[in-house]
């Protein structure tokens, strides 16, 4: 009895939200249950892109001072950098270049092999990047770098819109 009343109050609480939204918003059609798929993967490139930027600008940092040491947090860097990139992929999935807020351009999904080359050619340089850190070679590292960089902007120019830096 009592756990089927805890029951009824776990019920209650968890679709109290749910009537609360529907109120705000008479004569609307309710939300959908399951999230829109091109809103959420909009969602997911823009935060992976700015935790590729988080990772990117300390390593570049260290790429322009020759005096700087490759310490184990920017290995660790490094190898965020270059597992961001695995998953990078699974933000382009869903057609999304007209959610409101995308910078992504319809050429993603128009122009789908190119994007896929400069997608494979981000990974491979992080990758290498992150072998050269693994075996405490900054200096490769440094000079490794400019083509890592090369890769963000070459897909940008063809596949983002324009955006302030
Ligand atoms: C294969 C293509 C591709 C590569 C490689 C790539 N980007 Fe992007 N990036 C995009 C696209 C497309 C967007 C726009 C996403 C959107 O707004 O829907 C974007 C957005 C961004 C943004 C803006 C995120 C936001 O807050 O909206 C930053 C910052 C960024 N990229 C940094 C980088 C850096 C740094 C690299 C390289 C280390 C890189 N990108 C590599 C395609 C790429």
């Amino acid at each position: 009895m009592k756990l089927a009343a805890s029951f009824a109050f776990i019920a209650v609480a968890l679709l109290l939200p749910l009537a609360a939204q529907s109120q705000q918003e008479p004569g609307r059609p309710s939300q959908p249950v399951q999230p829109d798929p091109a809103a959420e993967s909009v969602k997911m490139r823009q935060g992976l892109m700015a935790a590729v930027r988080w990772q990117f600008a300390p390593i570049a940092a260290f790429a322009r001072d020759r005096s700087a040491e490759l310490t184990p947090e920017l290995v660790g860097r490094i190898r965020f950098l270059a597992n961001l990139a695995e998953i990078a992929p699974q933000g382009f999935v869903e057609p999304s270049a007209d959610v409101e807020g995308s910078n992504a351009l319809p050429a993603v999904w128009e122009q789908r092999e190119e994007f896929a080359r400069l997608m494979h050619n981000f990974q491979a340089e992080t990758a290498r990047l992150a072998e050269l850190a693994a075996a405490g070679q900054g200096n490769e590292v440094r000079g490794h770098f400019a083509r890592v960089a090369e890769t963000c902007s070459a897909c940008h120019e063809t596949f983002r819109r324009e955006m302030p830096r």
